[in-house]
């Protein structure tokens, strides 16, 4: 693991930025992995601007998206797809015929679970794949189980994930309980792994998965295992490690 240590959300999303901007001006048809939820958000605003500077171009990039809710419609406001088209595709140069996110409204899940992972193969898996970290360890969906999932999967979200998703929805009831996730054997895939972390909710899932034994109950440990895996984390995310450091 490369661990840069950050001094806040802010300072994450810049160097954060920097890594995927070097990607994409080293192979500008390169496969970018995407995330979702508020860890990248400001990352894509940094590469938003790199875009609006003239210094970074998408036309040839092609994005993976992690995961998706089952049963929301693409153009719902909580959808993942929704959710990168109004935190990065409409912003930039990107053909979104080349971004592929899984279709939570085909709920033949052995069909859909197929179909995704056939565009990843297909790939080859990511060149650069991004990540947050759940506040209970998992990446993507892959929530804590007896053992780390390998393929595409449908997941019944746990009572601490939908917690945590709650903020974006008017009341519980409302949040999906379930969502197709990239599995972790494809994210292994990927050539370079980024994990983007920020803050002290999430202290707990750092020191677990990164500064403890490889366990899928703790999913993120997993990387541990990658050889390009990168961990951007601001002091707050590393407040329970510090003697580590
Ligand atoms: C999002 C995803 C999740 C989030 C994680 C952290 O596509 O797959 O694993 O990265 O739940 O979420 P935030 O960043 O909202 O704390």
């Amino acid at each position: 693991m490369r661990l840069i240590i950050a001094k806040d959300y802010a300072d994450v999303s810049r160097k954060a930025a920097n890594i995927i901007a070097a990607q994409i001006q080293m192979k500008p048809d390169c496969v970018l992995g995407l995330a979702t939820g508020s860890s990248p958000v400001g990352t894509y605003k940094e590469l938003i601007a790199k875009y609006e500077s003239g210094d970074l171009d998408f036309s040839q990039v092609k994005t993976v998206n992690l995961d998706e809710y089952v049963g929301l419609p693409k153009d719902h406001e909580q959808s993942y797809a929704y959710f990168m088209r109004k935190n990065l595709f409409d912003h930039v140069n990107i053909n979104q015929k080349n971004c592929n996110i899984p279709n939570g409204m085909n709920l033949n899940a052995d069909e859909e679970c197929a179909r995704y992972d056939a565009v990843i193969n297909g790939f080859g898996g990511a060149d650069l794949q991004l990540l947050g970290l759940g506040p209970n360890g998992h990446i993507g969906f892959n929530e804590p189980a007896d053992a780390f999932i390998k393929g595409t999967n449908k997941v019944e979200l746990t009572a601490s994930t939908i917690d945590a998703n709650q903020r974006f929805f008017a009341k519980r009831e409302d949040v999906p309980t379930h969502a197709y996730t990239m599995g972790i054997g494809s994210i292994m895939k990927a050539k370079r792994v980024l994990l983007v972390c920020s803050g002290e909710n999430k202290a707990q899932a750092v020191k677990d998965c990164f500064f403890g034994p490889i366990n899928p109950r703790s999913p993120g440990s997993i990387l541990l295992f990658h050889p390009d895996f990168t961990l951007v984390a601001d002091e707050a995310a590393l407040s329970l490690v510090k003697d580590q450091l």
